[in-house]
């Protein structure tokens, strides 16, 4: 597929989707949503890609949702529309999904980073749900999301002052896992999402689902949940694969599933 809005390439196990919209810095539009939307549904269906990897450029990794298309919206046209549930594509993906955040991270550009599994940060980037300065408030998540991952009090404070947040106050409060330089930002996240696609693809996926599991149930149910996965993996050729390798002292080789 040819793609206008976004650039997609391979690294070997690992799939990789630039933002691409440099002169709006990359506005999420109805054109970006759904080519990315696309991408992420070859990748899913790719038997040979473990993870992917979701970057923007060095500016912004993306600077909210595009207020220029937005501007004339009105309530039943984006009632009938269903407008930003096709947003929400990108939580529904089942294996990791790593986000790199350069720059800007806005709005719907915030949220779509933390739909991801985990957000590896520049020492540039720049968090904020800045929605409502423009009179409205985050509508892809964010006031739930954010408030999960940083607490009320900061996330109260993002959402109501439209305050941007730096890169080391995002680790601190636990929105990122890592800061790292940004000129080597890309090339670490790409080595850290070939790690996770060099695991066993079907356990990477029942560890993302059981950790998102603890969002949406209580502690035991979910530890429930987790027990009978983890139980299940007995019967997965990586298992045995796995731990012969570690009880042989070799390289495990995942993959059979
Ligand atoms: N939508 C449309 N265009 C945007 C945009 C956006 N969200 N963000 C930036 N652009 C465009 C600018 O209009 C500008 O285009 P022109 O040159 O054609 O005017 C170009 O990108 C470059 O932007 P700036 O000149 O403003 O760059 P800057 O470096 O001076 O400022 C910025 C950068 C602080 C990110 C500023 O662009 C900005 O505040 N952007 C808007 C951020 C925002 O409010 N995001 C939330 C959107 S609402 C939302 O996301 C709703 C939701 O929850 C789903």
């Amino acid at each position: 597929m040819a793609y206008e809005t976004i650039l997609v390439e391979t690294h070997g196990k690992v799939g990789l989707i630039r933002l691409n919209r440099p002169q709006a810095l990359n506005a999420l539009n109805r054109q970006i949503i759904t080519e990315l939307n696309a991408a992420l549904d070859i990748f899913e269906a790719d038997k040979g890609i473990g993870c992917i990897v979701l970057t923007g450029s060095e500016k912004a990794f993306a600077a909210g949702a595009d207020i220029k298309e937005m501007q004339d919206f009105t309530y039943p046209g984006t009632y009938v529309d269903d407008f930003i549930t096709s947003w929400e594509r990108l939580s529904r993906v089942r294996k990791p999904v790593v986000a790199a955040v350069s720059g800007f991270a806005l709005g719907g550009g915030c949220e779509l980073a933390m739909m991801c599994d985990f957000i590896l940060a520049a020492d540039t980037a720049k968090f904020g749900q800045p929605e409502i300065k423009l009179g409205v408030m985050p509508g892809a998540g964010g006031t739930q999301r954010l408030t999960r991952l940083v607490g009320k009090s900061k996330a109260m404070e993002m959402c109501l002052t439209g305050r941007f947040m730096d890169a080391a106050e995002a680790e601190r409060v636990g929105l990122v896992s890592r800061i790292i330089p940004a000129a080597e930002l890309l090339d670490e996240a790409l080595k850290v999402a070939g790690v996770i696609a060099g695991m066993s693809l079907a356990v990477g996926m029942m560890t993302k689902e059981s950790v998102n599991r603890s969002y949406e149930t209580t502690l035991a149910e979910g530890i429930r949940f987790e027990r009978r996965v983890f139980q299940s993996q007995f019967a997965l050729a990586d298992q045995k694969e796995g731990m012969a390798a570690f009880v042989e002292k070799r390289k495990p080789n995942f993959g059979a599933g």
